[in-house]
């Protein structure tokens, strides 16, 4: 099976067993788009960042079969930064982010974005927002934030769910933040 293939069955049934309530009907819509036939996409070609160094520091919270699937799949992604800004000076070079499923990423899948971030220890994510609704699969430590919360710890295997519009934003603790994120089609 291929690696993109073995990590999406993994997080999908991880984000449909962890999900409740209202985020469980979203993970359930994200399985069901993850079955959808792959289409190419117009991949950037696959780069590694110096905050990647991060990533084994990540992977030992990871569940292992998570991890494993993962360690498999890292040469073949993206890493990129995101054009957001940050009163942190540090902030663009300690955070990434890999598209996968993406008309830019590795495949596209009925209409789903899909992608890795990784932030740094002691560094914040800033606060955004975008329409489509929103689940993450945590993968390892960090905390997470939306409008009207607290910050918190899911967890590795913990999910995060942004209902469309909501204003959110994630930080790396003593150790990395590292999940992966689906946006879904409206
Ligand atoms: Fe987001």
């Amino acid at each position: 099976m291929r690696p993109l293939d073995q990590f999406l069955n993994l997080a999908a049934t991880a984000i449909t067993t962890a999900a409740t309530g209202p985020a469980l009907q979203a993970a359930r819509r994200v399985a069901d788009l993850l079955q959808t036939p792959p289409e190419l996409a117009e991949s950037y070609p696959a780069t590694r960042l110096p905050v990647c160094d991060w990533l084994d520091t990540a992977y030992v919270t990871t569940r292992p079969d998570l991890a494993q699937a993962l360690q498999a799949l890292e040469p073949q992604l993206p890493w990129r930064t995101r054009p957001i800004s940050s009163p942190d000076p540090r902030f663009p070079t300690s955070h990434a982010s890999a598209r996968i499923l993406d008309p830019n990423g590795l495949e596209q899948r009925g209409g789903l974005l899909s992608g890795f971030s990784l932030v740094a220890p002691g560094v914040t994510y800033p606060e955004h927002n975008h329409p489509p609704e929103e689940i993450y699969l945590v993968l390892s430590g960090g905390e997470w934030w939306q409008a009207g919360g607290a910050w918190h710890a899911p967890g590795a295997g913990g999910i995060v769910h942004n209902t469309p519009g909501i204003g959110h934003a994630m930080r790396g603790t003593d150790v990395p933040l590292l999940a992966i994120w689906f946006l879904l089609p409206s």
